[in-house]
């Protein structure tokens, strides 16, 4: 029989509120109607004193239900039905557990009184989604937890236990177990406590310093969540509360709240949150498979990637066994890990026994054969096809039958690299971004023979390491890097044209990025994806390709490492336009031809922009990234695109793809490379009407 959204039972002399709304007891329609029927029954029932309200499942409510906004309003609304709460004549008390957010942390909030099991974790994540809490957040919070708790806790979106110092005063009760127990004979005890005190009647918990703070975090946040709306909105509505009432406060709240909820930046924020959660989804699975279980991990190579690699598996727990060449690679990559725990212990995010634990995790040796228990193998070796296909054969001749091979190549053919193998059905790319225990993004590369279990295996394993996974198809560069060298040529020839590398970089991050891309190409290296290009035949046969980096590499200026690349750097590691590359780079566009002029950083925007957006399309088409909500997930969490633009496809619905095609076929029209070309895909949807979130 279908369950109710709320139902309520009585338990003795306690209404019992229960909301039954899986997954995460989001606050839909249905929920607030239930809740605002039954509390309203419980309060007019003469033999109930006090209410509990619980949740079933895994989690209280977690939130509003983010799927509804976007869609025209429902009643009742939120704040309407927590006034309700708050007003309630008979005493409340929530039953508080796993994940108490958003909505569901006003909810919270809203009653009199709070039990919590140990290790709920409370928030007000709504600047995550490019919103303000919309339902008191503001106006509660700083009334429970004071001005500054509520300032850090709202404009960080972060969660916090309930038994953290910055939840003090949010539970009056935390317990270990048997929840629902405890809340009964909690509000038995309260039953008769008068006055009844609802949120909203106490002070605003305030210290002398709290008012200079505001400006303090406006300062701070406008570094810190560059170009965004909802943090500021956030601080404006907390800093009401010194000067206006609770009531008036809530409704300048509810205008921010609206203001927020109707910009395009939630709209792109909100985006990101369920393209997220799509990517981890495989499609074109003929039959579900049940993931394999994966408790041992081996990874080859302890270089900078391979120990990064080795991090991020310890860190959730898994132990790894480190494989190298020689003991002194191996006490190289150890040291590395070390150093990389230490600066974490000094920095305080792990304690000196957390790092002792996940140092403990790792074996090293130089043996292939003792990896014959291992369930996964990361190859994390020189990017060289040969040393990768002697690898593969080695390990395929001593791994489990049922063991799953993976590469983390970040350019090279899999397909290829699992022809060394009996088993490339249970071979597939894992392609981790740089530092790879910090990265969270994880590119999973289904090859051509790859099976069912061991995608959704992989799938499984990135979602238990933390990692926001995507599974791409098999190309050059795959989905990520492929997209940004298409940005990257459009830098290096704009270099050719007239523009300096400071005025590239600075036009980017004015668009919102979270770095230039020249001064990511001197971080990395300038050498990597030279050599990457020059094994890779299939790249545009045109002179001005990739030529100023070409430049720079064949002169030794390999960017930071060498103290010169794009720019040059001094001795403090400080970076400027170099006048030899200028040089370097005019000189060689006088011999090719290529006219100088001023360049606009629109101009500049325009061209990288739209070159990931031609390619993403090109990749779309090809059916090399599943969804194009993967392909922005792709570029939100591996390449410092801002969030609150959506990520590249979904900027491109949002300017309409007629407008898009019109922009592209003009540079196409004016530089008369095939690499502007606009996509087929493109082509169909601007002719059609359609987005890209269509396909
Ligand atoms: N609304 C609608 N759906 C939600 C949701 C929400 N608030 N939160 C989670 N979901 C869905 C997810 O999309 C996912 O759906 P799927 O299975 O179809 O993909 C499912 O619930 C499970 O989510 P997760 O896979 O993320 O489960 P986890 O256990 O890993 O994490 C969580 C649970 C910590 C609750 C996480 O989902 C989360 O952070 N959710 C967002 C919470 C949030 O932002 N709340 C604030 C909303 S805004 C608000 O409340 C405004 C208010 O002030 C008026």
């Amino acid at each position: 029989m279908h369950s109710p959204a709320v139902s309520l039972e009585q338990r003795a002399n306690i209404g019992l509120l229960t909301i039954n709304n899986p997954p995460v007891n989001a606050l839909s329609q249905a929920v607030r109607q239930g809740l605002l029927e039954t509390l309203r029954k419980a309060i007019s029932d003469k033999e109930i004193e006090a209410i509990v309200i619980q949740c079933s499942g895994k989690t209280f409510i977690a939130g509003a239900d983010i799927s509804e906004f976007g869609k025209p309003p429902m009643r009742p609304y939120l704040p309407d039905l927590l006034k309700e709460l708050q007003n309630s004549s008979k005493p409340i008390v929530a039953a508080l557990f796993g994940t108490v957010l958003g909505g569901g942390f006003e909810t919270a909030l809203s009653c009199h009184y709070r039990i919590a099991l140990t290790g709920t974790k409370i928030g007000l994540p709504e600047v995550k989604l490019g919103l303000i809490p919309g339902a008191g957040g503001t106006q509660l919070l700083p009334r429970v937890c004071g001005i500054e708790t509520a300032l850090e806790l709202i404009t960080s979106g972060k969660h916090v236990t309930v038994e953290s110092p910055q939840a003090k005063g949010v539970a009056n009760k935390i317990i270990e177990a048997d929840l629902l127990n405890h809340a009964i004979s909690f509000a038995q005890q309260v039953a008769f406590h008068k006055p009844l005190v609802a949120t909203p009647l106490l002070d605003v918990k305030m210290s002398a310093s709290d008012k200079i703070i505001f400006d303090q975090y406006r300062a701070k946040l406008a570094k810190r969540s560059r170009g965004q709306l909802a943090p500021q909105r956030a601080i404006d509505s907390i800093e009401n509360t010194l000067s206006l009432s609770f009531g008036q406060g809530l409704e300048k709240e509810r205008a921010y709240f609206l203001e927020c909820r109707e910009s395009s930046q939630s709209g792109a924020m909100r985006h990101a949150f369920f393209a997220e959660k799509a990517a981890a989804r495989v499609t074109h699975s003929p039959h579900v498979k049940k993931p394999k279980m994966i408790e041992k991990i081996a990874i080859i190579g302890a270089g900078t990637m391979g120990g990064g690699i080795a991090m991020s598996f310890v860190d959730s727990g898994f132990p790894v066994t480190l494989v190298e060449t020689t003991t002194q690679n191996l006490e190289r990559g150890l040291a590395g890990i070390t150093q990389r725990y230490g600066k974490m212990v000094k920095g305080g995010r792990i304690s000196q026994v957390q790092m002792n634990a996940r140092l403990n995790l790792i074996t090293t040796t130089c043996d292939y054969q003792d990896l014959s228990e291992i369930d996964l193998v990361v190859e994390a070796a020189f990017e060289s096809m040969d040393v990768k296909r002697s690898i593969f054969s080695k390990l395929d001749t001593v791994c489990k039958p049922e063991a799953i091979i993976a590469s983390n190549t970040s350019y090279l053919n899999i397909d290829e690299i699992a022809e060394s193998t009996c088993r490339a059905n249970q071979v597939l790319g894992m392609h981790f971004f740089s530092p790879a225990n910090i990265m969270k993004l994880l590119e999973i590369v289904r090859c051509k023979e790859t099976d069912e279990a061991t995608l959704v295996s992989a799938v499984a394993l990135a979602k238990r390491i933390g990692k926001i996974s995507t599974v791409v198809g098999m190309c050059y560069g795959f989905v990520g890097n492929r997209m940004y060298s298409c940005y990257g040529r459009e830098a290096n020839l704009l270099l050719l044209e007239g523009a300096t590398p400071s005025q590239i970089d600075k036009a980017m991050i004015a668009w919102g990025m979270a770095m230039g891309p020249l001064t990511v190409n001197d971080m990395s290296g300038i050498d990597i994806a030279y050599k990457a290009r020059k094994e890779n035949p299939d790249l545009p046969d045109d002179p001005l390709y990739f030529q100023a980096a070409n430049l720079l590499v064949e002169s030794g200026r390999l960017g930071q490492k060498t103290k010169a690349g794009f720019y040059q750097y001094d001795d403090f590691g400080i970076q400027s336009d170099d006048p030899v590359a200028l040089a370097l780079f005019r000189q060689e566009a006088l011999s090719l031809e290529v006219p100088q002029r001023e360049v606009s950083q629109e101009s500049i925007q325009t061209r990288l922009i739209y070159a990931l957006i031609n390619e993403g399309s090109k990749i779309l088409e090809e059916g090399i990234a599943q969804r194009s909500g993967d392909i922005d997930v792709i570029w939100l969490n591996g390449y410092g695109f801002p969030r609150y633009m959506g990520g590249p496809m979904f900027y491109a619905d949002m300017l309409g793809l007629r407008s898009v095609l019109s922009t592209i076929q003009s540079l196409y029209d004016e530089t008369g490379k095939d690499w502007w070309k606009p996509s087929e895909l493109l082509i169909e949807l601007a002719q059609t009407g359609k987005s890209f979130s269509d396909v």
